[in-house]
């Protein structure tokens, strides 16, 4: 998810400042549609990856990343949906899966970062609970509300394939898709 804001790089670009920028895949990518895979061993590589996950984030800017949004169909996500007045907290979620979902419905209007340009009105759960491993290979839970909740479910969707255009109508989506075959194969509206 992008963020709605420009995010202050000044600390967390220098304590990212090992780390390498991976290049974002884009709609009419097929990878978006595909499942990703379980994570089985919690290792160096993968802890690499995630911090070249977060730093793309934070550079776009974003409050959300997917693996397969980085071309990589592993169950792993990144996010920080911190304030603007408050430190950087990133979070690394490894096969993360909602086990709760609260019966409060709460609506954002939300970006992807593989479809830029495009916000949807997307409703869903409030809160929910996460259960997920850390970068250590501990298994964690966590009660998120607010954007973060919003920005989990919009990442674990990630995962399974979907995208925010799937909760638009038949017709708004293919224009979305259409749209965006278009721009790739360099034939680009004004
Ligand atoms: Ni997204």
């Amino acid at each position: 998810m992008p963020a709605r804001r420009s995010i202050d790089l000044q600390g967390a670009s220098t304590y990212f400042s090992a780390m390498a920028k991976l290049e974002i895949i884009t709609l009419p990518d097929p990878k978006l549609r595909q499942v990703s895979a379980p994570i089985e061993r919690v290792d160096d590589e993968l802890r690499k990856l995630a911090d070249d996950m977060l730093e793309t984030m934070y550079d776009a800017p974003g409050v959300g990343l997917a693996a397969v949004q980085v071309g990589i169909l592993k169950r792993l996500i990144v996010l920080d949906t911190a304030k603007e007045e408050e430190p950087p907290s990133p979070l690394v979620m490894i096969n993360p899966e909602i086990r709760h979902l609260g019966s409060e419905m709460r609506t954002y209007e939300e970006g992807c970062l593989s479809i830029p340009e495009v916000r949807v009105d997307i409703e869903r759960p409030a809160d929910i609970v996460v259960g997920y491993i850390d970068k250590d290979g501990k298994p964690q839970e966590l009660k998120a509300d607010g954007l973060l909740a919003t920005a989990v479910q919009h990442e674990v969707d990630h995962l399974n394939g979907r995208l925010i255009i799937d909760f638009l109508s038949r017709l708004k989506r293919d224009m979305v898709v259409k749209r965006f075959k278009k721009q790739a194969k360099g034939d680009v509206e004004a």
